[in-house]
């Protein structure tokens, strides 16, 4: 079984998707880590070099590689966080939709203002230049209704359990 993280950047699907990995056993994998290792360049580079066009057709190949790869037989289970604009390429949204189990972490925007602040942005084009908090509030209110649509599941990422996972394997 696959579980997809989505959601917007800083709301934490790659720290909490992998702690929740390693308290089940489970495999765990990062899109942007994939992305960075497979073509050997930091996501800003390749965001300057394809545009976000391109870079979110390279996202999509990715992420279908590896749930192809994951939903072959005796494959164990995996938690995928996708960055966080993975679903507003649509063929990624119909992907996950249709063969992952789709979890939206939903926080307040506050909420994700603050990790974005401790986290830092350089790995994230799209928040650079200008003013932070309106460049949060803008593209995730653009965003919030497609990972919305996507989701089989909605929680905020601090409340999401090792049990409730287990309670969605079929
Ligand atoms: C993006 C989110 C980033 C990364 C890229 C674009 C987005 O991932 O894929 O900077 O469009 O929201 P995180 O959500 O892991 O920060």
């Amino acid at each position: 079984m696959i579980f997809t993280l989505i959601g917007f950047m800083g709301c934490g699907k790659s720290s909490v998707g992998k702690s929740l990995a390693d308290a089940l056993g489970w495999d765990f994998a990062d899109s942007d880590a994939l992305i960075e290792k497979g073509e050997k360049m930091k996501i800003p580079e390749i965001f300057s070099s394809l545009s976000e066009t391109g870079f979110r057709k390279l996202e999509y190949s990715y992420i279908s590689d590896m749930v192809s790869k994951y939903r072959k037989e005796g494959m164990n289970h995996l938690i995928f966080a996708l960055g966080g604009g993975a679903p507003v390429y649509r063929p990624t949204a119909e992907l996950i939709s249709r063969q992952t189990c789709t979890i939206y972490f939903k926080c307040p925007v506050e909420e994700l203002i603050d990790n974005l602040k401790t986290d830092g942005i350089e790995n994230r084009p799209l928040l650079k230049g200008g003013d932070l908090e309106s460049k949060v509030k803008g593209l995730l209110s653009k965003r919030e209704a497609v990972y919305s649509e996507c989701a089989s599941m909605t929680v905020h990422p601090y409340s999401l359990t090792p049990e409730m996972l287990k309670s969605r394997l079929r």
